[in-house]
């Protein structure tokens, strides 16, 4: 795992945002593994940016989404496959018919989940996953006690991600309580994990993934399994990590990241 903390919030997303247009030039069928939440917003304004001031083209690459509400039909605004198209998909090239969002209104929720495996397995797999963190430790809804091998499967939400979620909903008590989500065991094998996390809300929650022991307590922390996981977080987000001067250094040196350095 290397972390990389830049000063501010926009300047972690400004980062994050041209990792993926260079893995997107590299290869232009990328296939992305997409999250959505607040902390996503800026990266996907970023993105859009990209697209349209340097032309980044979207046109070949396929996206799978981590998770979807169970119960929300993709026409509800409150649906990841809405804030999908609200952010990025209807604001960049790709194509729509490429782009894959579990469905949570399916007659046969553990048969959606199968097909959903399979998709990405026919997909070749997942070049490159975009994850957040939440509040309670999870990527995607991978809530406390997943298991680290787990698929993509319906779990219940915790009372902690409902609190950190329902504001988004109106009323905020008709927030669903259950969600189908990538499993850990599908995020790691992912060819590459990008984590953005910022904000002072997650410094502890952020601390306990990278330097904390491997727990299915704090299901990110299962992404220092990863061979190629990238976190990158601002300032506030970092303020409990120990060992922040060894991982200010890496961007400082390393050449891998030394066009980065330069804000362009
Ligand atoms: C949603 C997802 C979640 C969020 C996490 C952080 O697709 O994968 O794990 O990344 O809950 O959400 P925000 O950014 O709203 O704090």
């Amino acid at each position: 795992m290397e972390v990389i903390i830049q000063p501010d919030p926009n300047a972690a997303a400004r980062l994050t945002s041209r990792i993926i247009a260079d893995e997107v030039r590299r290869n232009p069928s990328l296939v992305l593994g997409l999250a959505t939440g607040r902390t996503m917003e800026t990266l996907y304004k970023y993105l859009v940016r990209e697209h349209r001031d340097h032309g980044l083209d979207f046109s070949l690459c396929r996206s799978f989404n981590l998770d979807e509400y169970v119960g929300l039909a993709p026409e509800n605004p409150n649906s990841y496959f809405a804030y999908m198209n609200r952010h990025l998909f209807k604001r960049i090239n790709i194509d729509l018919r490429n782009t894959h969002v579990p469905n949570g209104v399916a007659a046969d929720l553990d048969a959606e989940c199968e097909r959903y495996e399979a998709l990405i397995r026919r997909h070749g797999g997942i070049d490159l996953q975009l994850l957040g963190i939440g509040r309670a430790g999870h990527i995607g809804f991978n809530e406390p006690l997943s298991a680290l091998r787990s698929r993509t499967r319906v779990k219940s939400l915790t009372p902690e991600t409902i609190a950190q979620n329902a504001p988004l909903f109106d009323p905020p008590d008709s927030i669903p309580r259950r969600a189908i989500t990538m499993g850990v065991g599908t995020v790691l094998e992912s060819k590459r994990c990008l984590m953005l996390v910022t904000g002072k809300e997650k410094t502890e929650v952020l601390a306990k993934a990278v330097e904390g022991p491997i727990t299915s307590m704090i299901t990110a922390s299962a992404l220092q399994l990863h061979p190629r996981c990238t976190v990158i977080c601002d300032e506030r987000a970092a303020e409990k990590l120990q060992g922040k001067d060894y991982y200010y250094w890496i961007f400082s040196n390393e050449p891998e990241w030394e066009k980065y350095r330069k804000d362009l």
